[in-house]
């Protein structure tokens, strides 16, 4: 499994906003908006298919590539801090298909509990899915969204997740389970408390979003 951490200026930046819990709601909003941003920039860079053409500018022709519109990547982000990583994807994406998968976490099991599932009742081979969930803890929500897509066909060796902040239990469940998978994180930290709280980390990452 390949798990990166861009070492990009803009990341770092973010990322001390995200962790300063003095940060106000808003800017903590917009702050893992824009990290989103950053992430699956990151994420795209050697993904999308492309279409090689040429096309004639105002002095002559010259070969250029489009993003091929018809393989359009689907995103899945987890509810509810997902849907803020997500948020500046359009821009990134001029094709783009979302699918929502939302996830509570037990505050006394640490278990993940599906609460709404907008996948199709299957995947296209080939498809390209990208993940998006601000943290991965003990791993037990990254896990059950990775297993709900497979069972509609889905190769985890065409996932991408991106995630603000990752634990090591998370880390290393993800790389037993599934060596072809890559992660793009902010920030790898050293540990979880017994609340199953990423330490240092960054909260609660949907409590601090949306309030
Ligand atoms: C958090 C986080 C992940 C999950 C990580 O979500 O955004 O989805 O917990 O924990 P895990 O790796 O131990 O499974 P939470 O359940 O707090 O939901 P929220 O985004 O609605 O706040």
């Amino acid at each position: 499994m390949l798990v990166y951490v861009p070492p990009h200026p803009l990341i770092k930046h973010w990322m001390a906003v995200l962790r300063n819990k003095d940060t106000p709601q808003p800017i903590f909003r917009s702050a893992l908006a824009e990290l989103g941003r950053c992430l699956i920039y990151e994420a795209l860079r050697d993904w999308l298919p492309m279409i090689e053409t040429q096309v004639e500018t105002p002095c002559g022709v010259a070969d250029v590539a489009f993003i091929d519109p018809t393989e359009p990547v689907k995103v899945v982000p987890i509810l509810r801090a997902g849907l803020v990583l997500i948020e500046n994807s359009t821009t990134l994406l001029p094709a783009m298909q979302t699918y929502h998968l939302g996830y509570a976490r037990d505050e006394r099991t640490l278990k993940p509990r599906l609460y709404l599932n907008k996948l199709p009742p299957s995947f296209p081979q080939d498809s390209r899915i990208l993940l998006a969930d601000p943290m991965l803890a003990t791993g037990g929500t990254i896990v059950a969204a990775i297993e709900e897509l497979r069972s509609r066909g889905a190769d985890v060796r065409l996932m991408r997740v991106v995630s603000a902040v990752c634990a090591p239990p998370a880390l290393k469940l993800l790389s037993e389970r599934y060596p072809g998978l890559k992660v793009y994180t902010g920030i790898i930290d050293p540990d979880l408390n017994d609340y199953g709280f990423i330490v240092p980390g960054l909260g609660d990452a949907g409590d601090r979003s949306f309030g």
